[in-house]
């Protein structure tokens, strides 16, 4: 019975996990699994950024506030992302 309960344990948290990252699939190519590669050598590595410099970034790629010589790229990633969806990959990527 413990490991029956062990299990199912272990089960549902990997679920929760594979939940978390389905809006994140695309970006792994370039950001890594986590966010910990530097994107085509240019970007910054984004698990290390501030949850609000993350969100911040992500929505001034979307309305063209912000961005460096690759933001016609990032711009491309982002604009159908809603607020809602970009916050809920700054809580899977972003630690602090
Ligand atoms: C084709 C490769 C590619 C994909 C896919 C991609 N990115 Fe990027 N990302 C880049 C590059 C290159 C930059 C630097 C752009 C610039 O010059 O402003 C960047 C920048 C960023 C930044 C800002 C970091 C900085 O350097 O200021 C964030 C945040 C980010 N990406 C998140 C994401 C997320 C989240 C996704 C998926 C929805 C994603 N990216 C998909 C290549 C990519």
């Amino acid at each position: 019975m413990k490991i029956i309960t062990k299990s199912l344990i272990i089960a549902t948290t990997l679920a929760i996990g594979a939940q978390a990252t389905p809006l994140y699939t695309k970006c792994v190519a370039c950001h890594g699994t986590s966010g910990e590669k530097a994107a085509l050598n240019k970007s910054l590595i984004i698990k290390d950024m501030s949850k609000a410099d993350f969100v911040s970034a992500m929505k001034g790629y979307k309305d063209g506030s912000y961005g460096k010589d690759q933001k016609a790229l990032m711009k491309a990633q982002v604009t159908t992302l809603s607020d809602a969806q970009i916050e809920e990959i700054a809580s899977f990527i972003v630690k602090k």
